[in-house]
């Protein structure tokens, strides 16, 4: 099968795990905004995903190991082991109503690489292991990026193992129901190389008609999970100086987010955005004053220090609404992640493959939030991005062109034999 047959089949056949009913989507036209992709950690779809990835890997040859928040390794030996190894990969789970590349396309494409280098018999010096991280988004346990901050050290391994998702259930108890909960945890101290192979998500790509971005910095990421207790009561006999509306300062938070952030933007230039983009309202029903709203908060910006500000003045409008509207406000902050710089080696590495093989590319930030950014704090890290169609990510309507996806995945194996080999 040509390569890039065998990258969309696996493309196309992950794109099911998750997806109701788990139609194979294989045009954009056939893309469906009510039918994405569900593959939070834990889940059933989440297990299917991995376990046809580890099917893919062993038949790879590679030696498979998981270790004790799931996180699944696939190794390679180099022809000599004592230089540090070069991983990478991406992500198993997804956000909730997803596209079917955001995390995916890193983990196939990654597989694909191997496949190719094996194929062409390329001896390859460093190990080459592939990385599967375990929950990255965030949309089970409540903090992104969670298989690599454990990995990394950020996160207390038993912290994590009990974090609890919507169902009360641990991470722990999770990864044990879907057959992922390893022995042991991995050590960093032989990994010199991550890279990981993404889709924009964002529009720049796509608009300048430019297949492969280069990433130099990613953004920064802090989350305030707020819960607001207002009275609940009845809409018609409370009078409007008698409530305390759970929604109505909620909505004022979520206003000022949306005003401050863009603010920043007009005012400093700055690349700050800011939502809120998780809202429960309680009880939820028209002839009822609401007497809670759980909000989850968004706060990003490559630059530290305009993320800080927006988060910490936010955290002073909560107090001020509180005292305003004579609502409790509970705060949960999950673990900031800071902006990082990518490696310059190598990005320039990424570069000069993409030259060799003669595909063009350019540098540009993230915007999004990846496993890398975790890595990058600690071995050598780059990142390859392929274009977004419209700039659409996190949605159903996700989409990338088979020829964007087949160049990524040359430019990540061309960059992978070139890393096997770097003397440094
Ligand atoms: C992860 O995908 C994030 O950017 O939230
Ligand atoms: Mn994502
Ligand atoms: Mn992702």
């Amino acid at each position: 099968m040509d390569p890039i047959d065998r990258l969309r089949e696996d493309l196309i056949e992950a794109g099911t795990f998750g997806r109701i009913p788990p139609e194979r989507v294989e045009r954009y036209d056939q893309l469906d905004p009510q039918k994405g992709i569900t593959r939070p950690t834990g889940t059933e779809a989440n297990k299917k995903f991995r376990d046809y990835a580890v099917e893919r890997m062993k038949e790879a040859g590679l030696a498979v190991t998981v270790d004790n928040i799931g996180n699944i390794f696939g190794k390679k030996e180099g022809f000599k082991n004592t230089k540090g190894t070069v991983m990478f990969g991406s992500h198993a789970d997804s956000v909730t109503n997803g596209g079917m590349f955001d995390g995916s396309l890193g983990v196939f494409g990654a597989i694909e690489a191997m496949r190719r280098i094996n194929e062409e018999g390329f001896e390859n010096e460093r190990p080459l292991e592939v990385v599967i991280f375990t929950g990255e988004e965030g949309s089970a346990f409540k903090q992104t990026l969670l298989g690599s901050s454990v990995l990394t050290g950020k996160t207390k391994l038993q912290q994590a193992l009990g974090m609890k998702n919507d169902e009360a259930i641990t991470l722990e108890e999770s990864l044990k129901n879907i057959g992922y909960h390893g022995a042991s945890l991995r050590g960093l101290d032989d990994i010199e190389y991550m890279v990981e192979l993404h889709v924009e998500q964002g529009p720049i790509l796509s608009k300048e008609n430019m297949p492969i971005g280069i990433v130099e910095n990613i953004t920064g990421i802090a989350w305030l999970m707020v819960t607001i207790a207002g009275q609940e009561n009845h809409a018609g006999t409370t009078p409007m100086k008698m409530r305390k509306d759970a929604l109505v300062a909620a909505s004022e938070i979520i206003s000022f987010v949306n005003k401050r952030a863009n603010d920043m933007v007009n005012e400093l230039g700055a690349s700050t955005v800011g939502t809120v983009g998780k809202l429960n309202v309680f009880p939820n029903g028209t002839n009822i004053v609401p007497g809670r709203v759980e909000m989850g908060i968004d706060v990003r910006d490559v630059n530290k220090e305009n993320m800080e500000n927006l988060k910490n003045e936010t955290l002073e409008i909560i107090k001020r609404i509180e005292e305003k509207y004579g609502v409790d406000a509970e705060i949960q902050m999950p673990i900031t992640h800071n902006p990082v710089p990518l490696s310059q080696e190598v990005a320039d590495i990424i570069e000069k493959s993409a030259k060799q093989i003669g595909i063009s590319s350019k540098r540009m930030n993230s915007g999004a939030g990846h496993d890398s950014q975790n890595m990058a704090e600690k071995v050598k890290t780059g990142m390859i991005f392929v274009p977004s169609i419209n700039g659409i990510s996190h949605s159903p309507m996700e989409w990338t062109d088979w020829e964007d996806i087949k160049k990524g995945a040359k430019v990540l194996t061309q960059a992978l034999k070139n890393l096997s080999r770097q003397k440094k």
